[in-house]
């Protein structure tokens, strides 16, 4: 599990950026500071010498940005992230860590209640994604650094960016359709649960078992990250049916309309089952990770049925791929869940 790449103090009015995330930027988008005695001091300024960034990048050091500026760098950084993932230069290892730090600074905002979720914030989320989709659709070697590089701490950000990553991977995987097809999985998977901003953090952070009240509050984020998404665009997306849909589950017990398997789209489904396997491989308030054997055996037996016995087995074979290609995963045998499931 990795640090989380933000955590780090800043001044009041400031905000902290890793060098490392500013070194594919065309053009510095605002002033850079570095903070060494009472007052930042201004480093670089709005356009100037990337050099003096990339210098400091290679020291793993981080510069500070004042907060006015942040929509300037969230764009930039945006705009910046096909370079990275193309950036031959650096190991995919390195450049799946750089995307996915660049992701997690580009994406936090929308993830944060106090903003609503506005038309350009939305589009810039779909900008950050779809540039990691397109790379991910062509690059094999780059599929599995980025799994890898998946951080598994407990935050709304993190959850999302790891739902649409195994979304893409596993739509790829199997060969799911068109690469629009892929871009929907990608972003539905990102804006799932963005009607989470609107349930109470009493609830959400909740380290107990809801009661049924409880429960039906948390229900409602399905409905209300749908509605959110369309105020935001000002139109239903292609992928607004994912957001809908990725608590339905297909035996009928899940929400918000109990569908059966038949009457839930394909990309729903899949959407459903990364969504439900990040969540239980991830830590959270009220319980520690499980293992990823683990989580897998328990949506094969203790849940069964809830899954697409197609798209679970597929997911299935896509991990046991990975887990072959990486000694160190804490997996147990993949292919054992398989065979214990039936
Ligand atoms: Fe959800």
């Amino acid at each position: 599990m990795s640090a989380h790449p933000f955590i780090t103090p800043a001044p009041p009015g400031y905000e902290p950026v890793p060098a490392r995330v500013l070194t594919d930027i065309a053009t510095l988008p605002c002033d850079l500071y570095i903070w060494r005695g009472p007052r930042p001091i201004l480093y670089a300024m709005r356009g100037g010498d990337l050099r003096k960034v990339i210098t400091r990048a290679q020291r793993g050091m981080s510069f500070l940005v004042r907060e006015i500026d942040s929509d300037l760098l969230r764009g930039a950084l945006a705009a910046s992230l096909p370079r990275v993932l193309a950036n031959q230069r650096m190991t995919p290892v390195e450049r799946s860590k750089t995307a996915y730090s660049i992701a997690a600074k580009v994406l936090t905002p929308v993830f944060t209640r106090e903003n609503p979720l506005d038309h350009d914030g939305l589009l810039l989320t779909h900008q950050t994604i779809d540039a990691i989709t397109l790379h991910l659709i062509d690059d094999e070697e780059m599929v599995w650094a980025m799994v890898a590089t998946m951080q598994k701490h407990v935050a709304t950000h993190t959850h999302a960016i790891n739902t649409a990553v195994y979304g893409i991977v596993l739509a790829r995987f199997m060969q799911f359709g068109s690469t629009d097809a892929i871009r929907d999985v990608a972003r539905g998977g990102l804006l799932h649960d963005i009607g989470k901003n609107r349930v109470p953090r009493v609830v959400l952070d909740k380290a107990s078992t809801l009661d049924a009240s409880e429960w039906q509050v948390m229900r409602t984020h399905v409905k209300a990250g749908h509605d959110m998404i369309v105020r935001a665009l000002g139109y239903p997306p292609s992928y607004a049916h994912i957001i809908a849909e990725h608590h339905e589950r297909c035996d009928g017990s899940g929400y918000p309309a109990g569908r059966l398997e038949s009457g839930i789209a394909l990309d729903s489904q899949l959407v459903g089952i990364v969504d439900a396997f990040d969540a239980l491989t991830s830590k959270r308030p009220y319980r520690m990770a499980v293992s990823a054997f683990d989580a897998l055996h328990i949506m094969r037996v203790a849940m069964r049925g809830q899954f697409s016995d197609e798209i679970l087995r597929e997911f299935i074979k896509l991990l046991g791929g990975f887990q072959a290609m990486s000694a160190g995963m804490d997996s147990g045998d993949l292919a054992g869940v398989m065979r214990v499931a039936g």
